[in-house]
């Protein structure tokens, strides 16, 4: 079994992002409903987050609910909005003893006004801590983010307030919800799919990925380990050869 203490504090990656899946089939293969995948996943979130503070990661983002989730039938949404707010609750507590700071990324506004609430004051009690930015994607989706902030450049240059040669991946990145978090340098999706789903795609331009066979619920800190050591093993090349980099 992979164990924290096994990590090299030394080429952690800094941006931690996750794409938290597999509730639904954890719970389909006990014979339950969908529901209890999503409040078992809520104990993953916390061992994971917990983990994450103890290895020294600075950044972990974790995909919890993203534009598309809203076409899922209405007692669902209902529940995992249910959720997230006594969670938030919850675990006001842990953050400030770990001096994790919450953040979020995606539409917030679309989300029930009691989550809103919410999230503002955990965001508010938890601004000043250093340690970690957690930062919860909701209702959050890639090419929505893209669009808006192409809207918000286009609205700038037609004031006068940018030249369109102006415009550079800078700019871009200063228009976008992530614009205070530095690139994702490694992705884990769990339960077997191997695809994106409209996370984070500007920003995963040159991240790691990594794909696991786990559904969220089960996935452990041994999992964890295991892929973080995976990614120490990597060899990140950004365009260079191998030569170059020694
Ligand atoms: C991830 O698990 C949680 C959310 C997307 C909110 P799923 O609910 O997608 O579980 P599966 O993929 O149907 O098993
Ligand atoms: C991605 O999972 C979104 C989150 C984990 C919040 P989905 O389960 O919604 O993704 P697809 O629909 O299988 O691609
Ligand atoms: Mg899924």
């Amino acid at each position: 079994m992979n164990k924290i203490e096994d990590i090299v504090p030394q080429n952690l990656p800094e941006h931690l992002a996750i794409i938290m899946d597999g509730n639904g089939r954890w719970a389909k293969e006990k014979g339950k409903h969908r529901i209890f995948g999503h409040e078992n996943g809520v104990k993953t979130v916390r061992t994971v987050v917990e983990n994450c503070t103890k290895m020294g990661i600075k950044y972990l983002t974790l995909y919890t609910f993203s534009t598309e989730n809203w076409n899922r039938p209405r007692i669902e949404v209902e529940t995992l909005m249910r959720l997230l707010v006594s969670s938030l609750r919850k675990e006001l507590k842990t953050f400030n003893k770990n001096n994790i700071r919450l953040n979020t990324i995606g539409d917030i506004s679309a989300l029930p006004k009691k989550a809103q609430r919410e999230l503002s004051e955990v965001m508010e009690k938890t601004k000043e801590n250093t340690a970690m930015t957690l930062t919860l994607a909701l209702s959050y989706g890639s090419r929505q983010e893209l669009q808006s902030a192409i809207k918000a450049i286009a609205f700038k240059v037609k004031n006068n307030i940018i030249s369109p040669e102006k415009i550079d991946e800078t700019i871009i990145n200063n228009h976008l919800y992530t614009q205070n978090l530095p690139d994702v340098d490694l992705l884990i999706r769990t339960s077997g799919e191997h695809r994106i789903s409209n996370f984070l795609l500007w920003q995963i331009a040159y991240a790691e990925l990594y794909f696991i066979d786990v559904f969220w619920p089960d996935f452990s800190e041994h999992h964890l380990v295991e892929a973080i050591k995976n990614y120490q093993n990597r060899e990140r090349r950004f365009g260079k050869t191998s030569e170059q980099l020694t």
